[in-house]
Parts: structure tokens; C-alpha cells; sequence
């Protein structure tokens, strides 16, 4: 049985080793060694770290402004207003969102919370806590933890189902805000439904959610200090599914929910534990072996985590169509947890792999406790250019949740921003992926003047174009001739513009950039690789229900580990690798946007 161990090494410090960036991480390397058996050995170093990166590296943060906020105008739609979930929650419907087919909903779609009282809700005022809640990283809890952890799920599951704070009306509260239970009426528009993922609404919602879910778990269990777990799946000790939730079987074999309550019956029975999860899941085995398992994880978390701007980490908010596109973490990583862990046998591949079912299994809160952590870690990177969004609109949009003593009250994401401020932190836990900056696959090739006349340039291309199969295109860049200067002012993103997909089925394309067809998988470990875009589904079985969004690519640091900042074109290639048949892009474009 393959097993995983890890010890941190400390190395020659690196030169990069003054800056701000890099300090934390960058004295450590890590000895990962995959064993298949207990008598094999092989060890691996990670990261795959150069002089040519760390001396870019240093370049980089020379230059400045490439981790830097930016506005962008070019994709979602214009909002006018916060997102104001409504005051009455009795104007909750059936979170029917797609929902054709409620016989194979087995987790059903009557999501709505119950209503105890007529007063309005409160906006809420986070009170002074004497004493921070520490979350721990799940791989690394004592039993004691362990033991205090389940009881409080037990006593959560233990609740009459109609009160609020139940194991049913805790996950329901997913389904509702997702799935179309409540609309914009607060906003004046009663027929446009409130949903919180596919936008800039997704980290602070989810943290809020996570707030008062791990209060109630403290207080069930008379426990003020209570701090949920994280699932590290960003560092190689963390990549399996947490041993805490994993089944534990009855004299009969049997796996039995009151021994562990962290059990789940809804959950793919390959990747439980020793499976290493793949953060690029297809809805596949990759076949990858161990060491290239983490190692691709590893560098997909770079490239979701570094040269970010304030847009493409959080996504924008919501137009007047209540839509608005999703942030680079959570259109990769936090989608394939979601998929990897559901079961495919189920008929929505419930509970993860699917919005409406997610909330009911506890391996929920300890993904999103990390992807919570992955908002923090992002504005330590950086927190000269890693910030929150600070346009009203965001700072001003809110729900509803029952509080730990069953109060209805208004949150804010203006309130949510600092998690010390909401009487939490997290227990630090290394972040190896910071040195994983992909390297070139092929290089100097030019490979867009190969291209000419072979594939079509984005004017001659008729959109929207079909992602039935894979999609080459040659995007003019706007500026060839970019100074050091010019690049601290301005980021190089390429855009893809309405994203149409059937949103009931699990969705996923990678975006590739002067990717050379010679018969070798271009992964997230090589430069090539702009990134994914994945979509957990959001309805269930029966018609087509299509959805739009778009999504940005920085590709600043890309083009010049391919060394194509002097072509006047770029190819683009969209890989389609699940659910993209009925799938359409309306507008691909390279556009420089001011870091401000
Ligand atoms: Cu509300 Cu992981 O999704």
C-alpha cells in the first residue's frame, strides 16, 4: 500500500532570501518520500528549485507590480448594488436551480431554513474575543482533538432537523444560497436568483458560513475555543483525504456513522485514504505516480496562488444578471476537492461533487477551512499588492445566518476580512508550492509564426466557438515592446469571454499557451500552462441548464519563462477534459490592465 511521509530539511538559504515574498518558505526544502512498499525507498526533492527561477524571482519583485491589485473592466458584468440576501427568509423557495429530474435529488432540494421569528435580522456585530480559535491542520490534530471534534458533529447530528443549528439545516444552508433559493428582491430584482459561487462572493460567504458553523460546533460541546480542522491539500503532508473523516467499521464490517459521525456513506471509496488528491481532476484517475501526483499539485497551487491580482484571485461581483466570475482557487483547486471527493456511482455525485449536496458532508467545512486559509495565506504573500477588493459593491453585500444562539442575523463581507478580527487564526503549516514556478516546456520557438496560415488569428475565427474539441486560435498581443516600467504599470491578461456551459454536469478546459503538438501532456508543472477553468456542477440530472461566466489568465511571468514577450501573436489552445461538449467561448483577447 502506498504510503506517504515527509520531513522538512533546511537548506543552503536561498539568494531571494531578503525579500518580504519569499523569506518564509524559501530556507526549507522538502524530502517527500512516496513509498510503495516499506522497503522502497525513493526520495524526492521538492521543489524543483533552479538559480534561473530564484534569480527571476528576484527580477520580479525588483520590478514590482506584477502581484499588484488590478481592476479589471473586461469581464462580469457591471454591478450596481451589494448583493443583499433578503431580510425575510420565508421568501426562501425550493433551491430547484436546474433541478429537473427531484427523484434523483436524494439529499432533497427543499433548502430553505426555518423561520422562528417575524423581527428583521440585526446587522451582526462581531464581538471581543479574549481568546483566539486556532485552526489546525487535520493531518496534524492529537486524538484528543480528534475525540472532542466528533462529539460536537455527533451532537450537531443529534439536533431535531428543524432546528437551526441541525447536521440537516447546517448543509442546507449550501443548497439554499446556491441553488437558487433566494433571489436579488432586496436588490429590486425578484426574478434574478442570489448566488454566491462564480464571483467575488465566494470567499467571504463561505467564511461566514464556516463562522458560525464551527461557533455552534464550540458551543454544543461547551467549548469556546473550538477551531475547526483544515484540509491541507496544498502541502504534500495534507494531499490525502483526512484520515479523522475516513469510515470506521462496525464487528460486521460495516462502516458506521455513530462510531466516527466524520463519516460520510456519499464519498468515492478509491480516494480515501492513502489516495493523494489530484488538484487537476478530470473526473479520471490521472495515472500520475506519487511524487509527480504532489509535484503537479504543487505547481498548480502556484499557479492559482502567485500573480494574482485582486480580480483574478477573488473573481468579480455579481451584475444586474446576478452573475458575475469566478477567482482562480476557486475555479481549480476548491472545484476538483469538490469532484475528487464525491462518489461517481451517485447519480449528481453526491455529496461533494455537487453544490446542491456538498453541505452534508463534514469533509465540506475542512475543504472550505482550507480554501478560507488560502484568502489569508494569498494577502501574506504579499500584503503590499495582495488586497482585499475595496469597491463598495463588495464591501457592502450580505446574507443571513442563524448565529450560535439561533439569532437571525446580517453579515457583511466589510466584517470579514480579517479572520483575527473574527476571533480566529490558523495554525501555520508550510506552503512548499511558493517555489513551484512551472518551467518551459519548449522554448524560443516562436511557436505563433509557426502557426500562421495553419490556425486561424481570433479576427478570422467565427465566435462563439464550439469546446467540443480542443480550440487553437493566434491572439494578437497588444504591445510587444514592453518595458521593465510598462510591465510594472500594466498586467498582460488574456481573457475568455462568455463561457457558456451546461452547468448540471462537472465542466473543466485548460487554457494552454504556445503549446507544441509533439504528443507530450502539457501539464500545470510546465510553463505553457495558463491555467484551468472547473466548475463544480450546480444542478442535477435531467435538461441542459446553461451557465455563463468568464475568467482571467495573468500571463505576465508565462511569457517570459516561454520567451515570447516579443511576438506579436500567442497561441492559445482550450483543452477540453470533462463535460464540454455543449460548452461555447464568445471572446478570446489579450488586454493590458493598469496595476494602479
Ligand atoms: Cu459553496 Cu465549495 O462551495
Amino acid at each position: 500500500m502506498a504510503s506517504l511521509s515527509l520531513s522538512a530539511v533546511p537548506t543552503t538559504p536561498l539568494s531571494s532570501r531578503s525579500s518580504p515574498l519569499f523569506s518564509k518558505t524559501s530556507t526549507h526544502r522538502f524530502n517527500v518520500s512516496c513509498n510503495s512498499s516499506a522497503d522502497e525507498n525513493p526520495k524526492l526533492i521538492l521543489p524543483k528549485s533552479t538559480s534561473l527561477n530564484v534569480d527571476r524571482r528576484n527580477m520580479l519583485l525588483g520590478l514590482g507590480g506584477l502581484y499588484g491589485a488590478a481592476s479589471l473592466t473586461n469581464i462580469g458584468s457591471a454591478s450596481a448594488f451589494p448583493v443583499t440576501a433578503p431580510d425575510n427568509i420565508a421568501d426562501c423557495v425550493a433551491a430547484t436551480d436546474g433541478v429537473r429530474d427531484p427523484d434523483k435529488a436524494i439529499r432533497g432540494t427543499a433548502c430553505c431554513p426555518p423561520k422562528l421569528s417575524d423581527s428583521i435580522p440585526p446587522d451582526y456585530v462581531l464581538p471581543n474575543f479574549p481568546q483566539l480559535r486556532i485552526r489546525p491542520p487535520a493531518q496534524r490534530v492529537d486524538d484528543d482533538y480528534i475525540v472532542k471534534y466528533r462529539a460536537a458533529i455527533a451532537a450537531m447530528r443529534a439536533l431535531p432537523d428543524e432546528d437551526p443549528h441541525s447536521w440537516k439545516q447546517q448543509g442546507k444552508i449550501h443548497c439554499a444560497y446556491c441553488n437558487g433559493g433566494y433571489s436579488l428582491e432586496m436588490n429590486g430584482l425578484p426574478d434574478v436568483k442570489l448566488q454566491i459561487h462564480n464571483s467575488s462572493l465566494f470567499y467571504p460567504f463561505h467564511r461566514w458560513y464556516l463562522y458560525f458553523y464551527e461557533r455552534i460546533l464550540g458551543k454544543l460541546i461547551g467549548d469556546d475555543t473550538f477551531a475547526l480542522p483544515y484540509w491541507n491539500w496544498d502541502n504534500p503532508t495534507g494531499m490525502m483525504l483526512p484520515a479523522m473523516l475516513a469510515p470506521v467499521f462496525d464487528d460486521r464490517g460495516n462502516p458506521n456513522q455513530l462510531l466516527n459521525p466524520l463519516f460520510d456513506p456519499f464519498r468515492e471509496v478509491k480516494h480515501l485514504p492513502p489516495a493523494i488528491v489530484d488538484l487537476q481532476y478530470r473526473g479520471t484517475e490521472s495515472g500520475l505516480d506519487c511524487i509527480d501526483q504532489i509535484n503537479t499539485n504543487l505547481s498548480t497551487m502556484y499557479s492559482q496562488m502567485i500573480n494574482q491580482t485582486t480580480d483574478t484571485f477573488f473573481g468579480t461581483n455579481p451584475g444586474d444578471d446576478g452573475k458575475g466570475t469566478p477567482g482562480s482557487i476557486e475555479n481549480g483547486a476548491h472545484t476538483s476537492v469538490h469532484i475528487w471527493t464525491g462518489n461517481s456511482k451517485m447519480p449528481n455525485r453526491e455529496d461533494m461533487g455537487n453544490f446542491y449536496s456538498a453541505g452534508y458532508d463534514p469533509a465540506f467545512y475542512v475543504h472550505h477551512a482550507n480554501v478560507d486559509r488560502m484568502w489569508h495565506v494569498w494577502k501574506g504573500l504579499n500584503p503590499l499588492t495582495n488586497k482585499d477588493p475595496i469597491d463598495d459593491d463588495w464591501l457592502n453585500a450580505s446574507y443571513v445566518f442563524y448565529d450560535e444562539n439561533r439569532q437571525l442575523v446580517r453579515v457583511y463581507n466589510r466584517d470579514a476580512v480579517d479572520v483575527t478580527k473574527m476571533g480566529y487564526d490558523f495554525e501555520p503549516s508550510r506552503t512548499p508550492w511558493i517555489n513551484n514556478r512551472p518551467v518551459a516546456r519548449v522554448k524560443a520557438s516562436n511557436v505563433a509564426a509557426q502557426s500562421v496560415g495553419v490556425v486561424k488569428k481570433v479576427e478570422e475565427m467565427e465566435f462563439p466557438v464550439k469546446l467540443d474539441q480542443t480550440v487553437k486560435v493566434l491572439v494578437k498581443r497588444p504591445s510587444t515592446k514592453r518595458s521593465e516600467d510598462d510591465k510594472k504599470k500594466a498586467n498582460e491578461i488574456l481573457f475568455l469571454n462568455g463561457i457558456k456551459y451546461n452547468g448540471q454536469q462537472f465542466f473543466k478546459f485548460d487554457v494552454l499557451v504556445d503549446d507544441v503538438d509533439d504528443g507530450i501532456e502539457t501539464t500545470a508543472a510546465s510553463s505553457e500552462f495558463a491555467g484551468t477553468f472547473a466548475q463544480v456542477p450546480h444542478g442535477l440530472g435531467g435538461e441542459k441548464m446553461f451557465m455563463t461566466t468568464g475568467r482571467a489568465f495573468v500571463i505576465n511571468e508565462l511569457l517570459e519563462d516561454i520567451e515570447a514577450e516579443d511576438d506579436e501573436y500567442v497561441l492559445v489552445t482550450l483543452v477540453p477534459r470533462a463535460g464540454a461538449d455543449d460548452a461555447t467561448v464568445s471572446e478570446i483577447k489579450i488586454q493590458l490592465v493598469p496595476t494602479e
